[in-house]
């Protein structure tokens, strides 16, 4: 399995031919310039939450590969205008879990807000618990340090791809919180250094991370880690 950096909150989860791509966030990212849409080819694209710095490429790429979107319930309409079809849109809501060709999705909790980039409703953020091939994968999306974050410490997840910038999300001294929570000693940091406000200082949240005995990768642009 490979897990590839885009910038910001953006990923994709490879296993076999099946690629999962995460809050497509890449044409207005400047540090992304050289990523290019057209070799993200993904089946599936999951949605967090309809800020625009989770959506920007959503359209764009949907199109190009024909992806079934899957997201909150009260997203989808807004999913539907970018000119996704409707059969191609999973709208499913909180606690629930869809089996997909990647594998299964739960959708959980996350503390954070949500609107449309045109400011319609898109009902509650969200974060994902994925089981791929075996491996247990949390996507925490946008939130803050939340209780409902120990609701998982027994899922023995492997991975954990929790935002690290603060100022919109949870900061580094509340990721490695979540993580002690999360009961994950695996984490890929995201939600950082795209915006003025989300700066960090990545030696020393490696090490703010290492001090709680939990590993924090932070990937280059377009690098990847494997997970085995
Ligand atoms: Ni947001
Ligand atoms: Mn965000």
């Amino acid at each position: 399995m490979h897990i590839t950096y885009f910038g910001h909150s953006t990923f994709t989860i490879q296993q076999d031919e099946n690629t999962v791509l995460f809050d497509p966030f890449i044409t207005p990212n400047p540090a992304a310039s050289h990523i290019k849409l057209k070799d993200i080819q993904p089946q599936h694209i999951l949605i967090s939450h309809c800020h625009e710095d989770h959506v920007a490429d959503l359209a764009k790429i949907q199109k190009e590969s024909d992806a079934e979107v899957i997201c909150i319930v009260e997203a989808a309409p807004w999913v539907a205008q970018q000119g996704v079809q409707k059969d191609k849109i999973t709208a499913m809501n909180l606690g629930g879990t869809v089996k997909k060709s990647f594998g299964t999705a739960k959708m959980v909790p996350a503390l954070h807000t949500s609107s449309t980039p045109d400011g319609q409703y898109a009902g509650v953020p969200v974060g994902f618990l994925l089981t791929i091939n075996g491996e247990k994968i949390y996507y925490a999306g946008d939130t803050s340090l939340t209780m409902e974050m120990q609701l998982l410490a027994d899922e023995a997840i492997d991975l954990a791809i929790l935002p690290i910038g603060g100022y919109y999300t949870m900061d580094v001294q509340d990721a490695v919180k979540a993580a002690k929570l999360l009961n994950c000693k695996k984490v890929i940091g995201v939600h950082y250094n795209t915006f003025p406000p989300i700066q960090i200082d990545k030696t020393e949240a490696v090490s703010l991370f290492k001090k709680a005995g939990v590993e924090l990768i932070l990937l280059n642009l377009g690098e990847s880690v494997s997970l085995e």
